[in-house]
């Protein structure tokens, strides 16, 4: 696939896809910068070339509505920060003012377009809403791996009308480490897989057991393949009606060689209150877990289990927390893990978007992992191997 590095771009106004989705807090600023600051390479990159730079991105779901509680504007002035010149901010993505703007753009020069979701053609992937877009660009890079998974305007349909379209320096790194490291990995190669549910991961569990030789699945989503074996699992989180893709994960796992992990012991609790972060009479016990109980984060003989299995890889790919990392009390599961794979050194350890991403910042390893996916959805269906679409229409 043809890169932003492959092609000449000096002098052009090229439109760049980014993810500007980003969190915000309480009091309505952006609460974390990794999306932002994984776009700097590609943004520098061509400013460095000498192009003029027209960044377009969605935020939040405005449902097609110009609600300025779903603005970019206040993105254009952290990235102006993070890049040290100023970012045109363009409160329209289409029209004839922008039209003027970008043409009056200078070599080097960066402009962020508002919210392309303020317009519902958009996520519809209209043709003309399409045109319109590619109208104020020579070229297109598409650098947005958090929403290559959808087939939009500004992520596929714009495409169609512009040449050449190439990838962003982000989306080639995230293909490098979810694609090919895993696909032909340093051995043994360790999967963890944490999360909620089963019926979010059955592809991704499927797809990765041709490829791992060490498969870790915990978090509330092993207490249904716990229950699949034959395990009391309480009031636990359980799809009983996934105990059949259990069992064929298992048996799957057993026909490839893939050593399958499950908790050995875990940490449960009578209640769970979400709002004050609190759980009520908190125990370790075993396999099986009592009829009161339901289980919130993986022991400390399961800890130790993965950890050693995680010291033994040369790689490893974590998504999905191993419990409710969000209350303390049942979040040091996770953040062991976290420690562990930051403690191996040598091996390539990837950290698979959503909820993982969080948990790895949260522990203070961020720094220590060798590649951070800024996919959620996008990840999940790339790992599961699915064509992504904002990837596929680029020049090859
Ligand atoms: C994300 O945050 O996963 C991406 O930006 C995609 O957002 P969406 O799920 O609203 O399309």
């Amino acid at each position: 696939m043809k890169t932003v590095k492959d092609v000449n771009l000096q002098g052009k106004r090229v439109f760049v896809r980014v993810d500007f989705n980003v969190p915000l807090d309480g009091n309505g600023q952006i609460s974390d910068r990794t999306r932002i600051v994984a776009a700097l390479p590609t943004i520098q990159h061509l400013i460095d070339q000498g192009a003029k730079i027209i960044l377009a991105s969605h935020f939040g779901r405005p449902n097609g509505e110009k609600n300025l509680k779903y603005s970019l504007e206040p993105v254009a002035k952290v990235l102006s920060e993070l890049l040290g010149q100023p970012v045109l901010f363009l409160p329209d993505c289409i029209g004839q003012s922008v039209q003027q703007a970008v043409q009056a753009l200078d070599n080097g020069e960066v402009a962020l377009l508002e919210n392309v979701r303020f317009y519902k053609e958009e996520t519809d992937n209209d043709e003309n809403f399409s045109r319109e877009l590619a109208r104020l660009a020579d070229a297109y890079v598409n650098d947005a791996f958090g929403t290559a998974h959808r087939a939009h305007a500004s992520t596929a349909g714009i495409a169609k009308f512009l040449s050449p379209k190439v990838a962003g320096m982000l989306i080639a790194r995230e293909l490098e480490f979810l694609g090919d490291k895993t696909a032909h990995p340093q051995r043994p190669f360790t999967v963890i897989l944490g999360g909620a549910k089963v019926s979010d991961k059955i592809s991704v569990i499927d797809a990765l057991l041709d490829r791992a030789d060490h498969m870790v699945i915990a978090g509330a989503m092993a207490y249904t393949f716990l229950l699949a074996k034959g395990h009391k699992m309480g009031k636990s989180l359980v799809e009983p009606d996934k105990i059949s893709i259990a069992l064929a994960a298992m048996q799957k796992a057993e026909k490839k060689g893939v050593r399958l992990l499950l908790p050995v012991d875990s940490v449960v609790a009578e209640r769970v209150d979400f709002e004050t972060r609190k759980l009520e009479n908190i125990q370790i016990v075993g396999l099986d877990i009592p009829e009161s109980m339901c289980g919130v984060d993986i022991g400390p003989r399961s800890v130790a289990l993965f950890s050693e299995v995680i010291q033994q890889s040369k790689t490893i790919l974590l998504n999905g927390p191993m419990g409710i990392f969000e209350i303390k009390d049942a979040a040091k599961g996770t953040f062991a893990l976290a420690e562990a794979i930051a403690k191996n050194r040598e091996a390539t350890s990837i950290i698979g978007g959503g909820d993982s991403v969080k948990a790895i910042k949260e522990s203070g390893h961020s720094d220590d992992v060798s590649f951070i996916s800024t996919g959620g959805g996008a990840t999940l269906e790339f790992l599961e191997g699915k064509i992504l679409p904002g990837i596929n229409i680029l020049d090859q």
